[in-house]
């Protein structure tokens, strides 16, 4: 039998254990949501860019934080190459396809690898969530990293987070990951609101649905840990393309059948905060 993973490293025990913080809610918006999963390359980034798009699109103003220090992919996504306006002392988001943007991308050459220590991503993250002037919004959307490491600690611990959406793949190393995913966040008092299923199955020619990567598993694990099962999204080449463009298929089409479940999603999350 292969041993399970700890399901916290004994660093960041060491980091939480016996301390108290103050969470200090992000200025300019109600509502902070972080997009997690513990492994990396599951959707995570595609998720947290076309809910923002669908909230936009069920009447919310939207905010999209991109978390991801060391591999940000907003700037990608969204097709933005301009640089953020400052002051000196403060950052505009980019506001593009009406959802305000920041990430590191914006102020870092794409194509330089970044090297961070990790006090430099906790001040990164400061940054952004102290610094930057998001307007009048009713939700911010964190794109978060992969893994359970500073950023997911920083966010929890010293940031006024609302909740959590686990997002995952059906395979179980994933769901080995998902698992260390919800102590963490549940262990920090962060309301986990859910776990999407993400590439789910693929819908062949031929009409039938193929669940490549295994069946039920990140609605199981939902229900062991006594968390809502948010749906599945399944694979669509579609997804990754437009990705890839610029344009999140959501804003790229809004009848397609990805954008409804995205749409269907976003109207209930605001019906939950709003
Ligand atoms: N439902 C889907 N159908 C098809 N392709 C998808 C779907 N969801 C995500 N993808 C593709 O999977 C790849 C990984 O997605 P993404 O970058 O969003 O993952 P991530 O979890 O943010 O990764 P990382 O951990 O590196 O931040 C991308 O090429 C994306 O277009
Ligand atoms: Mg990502």
């Amino acid at each position: 039998m292969p041993k399970e993973k700890p399901e916290l490293s004994e660093a960041m025990r060491k980091k939480i254990a016996g301390k108290t913080f103050v969470k200090n809610p992000i200025q300019g918006t109600k509502f902070t949501i972080a997009i997690s999963s513990a492994k990396g390359g599951v959707g995570k980034s595609t998720f947290a860019t076309n809910i923002a798009l669908a909230l936009k699109k069920v009447g919310c103003k939207v905010g999209l934080l991109d978390a991801d220090i060391y591999g940000p992919s907003i700037p990608k996504m969204f097709d933005i190459n301009e640089k953020p306006q400052s002051d000196g002392k403060s950052l505009s988001p980019i506001v593009k396809y009406d959802i305000q943007c920041m990430s590191i991308g914006f102020l870092a050459d794409q194509q330089t690898p970044m090297i961070w220590r990790g006090p430099m991503v906790t001040s990164a993250i400061k940054t952004f969530t102290q610094k930057v002037l998001w307007k009048d919004l009713d939700f911010i959307i964190v794109d978060m990293p992969p893994g359970t490491g500073d950023t997911q600690l920083t966010f929890s611990q010293e940031i006024k987070m609302d909740g959590a959406i686990i997002v995952s793949t059906p395979q179980e190393v994933a769901l080995l990951d998902v698992k260390r995913g919800i102590k963490m966040f549940d262990k920090l008092g962060v309301k986990v609101l859910g776990l999407v299923d993400n590439m789910s199955y693929f819908t062949g020619d031929d009409g039938k649905k193929y669940k490549i990567f295994g069946e039920g598993g990140v609605e199981r694990t939902a229900k062991e840990f006594n968390k809502d099962f948010l749906g599945e999204i399944p694979i669509n080449p579609e997804v990754g393309k437009y990705g890839d463009l610029g344009i999140p298929i959501v804003e790229k089409n809004s009848n397609h059948e990805i954008s409804k479940i995205y749409l269907s999603l976003a109207q209930k999350i605001k019906d939950l905060y709003i």
